[in-house]
């Protein structure tokens, strides 16, 4: 399903995007949308305002490889967002990240990437997900809550480890919240 997924969607201003996974032709698109966020946004993402490693970060999420799914939010021709997931070497656990395009927040995209890539996570046999989230990252942590997924929380100093146990999501209609 992954290897060739799409699907169309509506924003919660009303605006139709297509979520699909993200390709090696979406290279610049990856690179730029890095480029444009703020430095508090890149913070949160990366943990660092200056991160050198862009250039593998964008590699890595368009090069088709086995236990990485990156799946992009496209509004026309345009990237506004993308969520992924790399599998752990604990069988049924992967680590998951999400950004979203500086001018395009609070539109619900984050929301609706994360509940694709959950639907699909647990199609593909994965149990549980984990995030390691600043716990000053107050706007990572409300689109947790509505996605709705049942959560653990794990608190180390700065770092909040936030987990997912995807068995325990009972009703797969509220990951496809949104779908046109
Ligand atoms: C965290 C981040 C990904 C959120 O993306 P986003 O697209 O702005 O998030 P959404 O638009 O889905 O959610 C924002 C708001 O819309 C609300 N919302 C989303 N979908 C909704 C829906 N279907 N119905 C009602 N409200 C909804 C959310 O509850 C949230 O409201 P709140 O802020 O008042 O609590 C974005 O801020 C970002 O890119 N930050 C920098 C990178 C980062 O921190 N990444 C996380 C670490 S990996």
């Amino acid at each position: 399903m992954a290897s060739d997924f799409t699907c169309a969607a509506k924003l919660l201003d009303g605006a139709e995007v297509s979520i699909r996974r993200l390709g090696r032709d979406d290279y610049d698109s990856v690179v730029n949308l890095a480029a444009g966020l703020t430095g508090d946004e890149r913070y949160l993402r990366f943990f660092t305002v200056h991160p050198t490693h862009i250039d593998n970060w964008a590699r890595s999420l368009t090069t088709p490889t086995d236990g990485i799914l990156a799946l992009g939010a496209f509004e026309g021709r345009d990237l506004i967002g993308l969520a992924n997931y790399v599998e752990l070497p604990e069988l049924g656990d992967a680590e998951i990240a999400v950004v979203v395009a500086h001018e395009k927040h609070d539109r619900g995209v984050g929301t609706l990437l994360l509940r694709t890539l959950g639907r699909i996570a647990r199609k593909a046999g994965l149990h549980r997900f984990v995030a390691d989230v600043l716990f000053e990252n107050l706007a990572m942590r409300r689109v947790l809550r509505e996605v709705g997924w049942p959560i653990t929380l794990h608190r180390d100093g700065a770092v909040l480890r936030i987990e997912v146990d995807l068995d325990s999501i009972e009703n797969d209609a509220s990951l496809e919240h949104g779908a046109v």
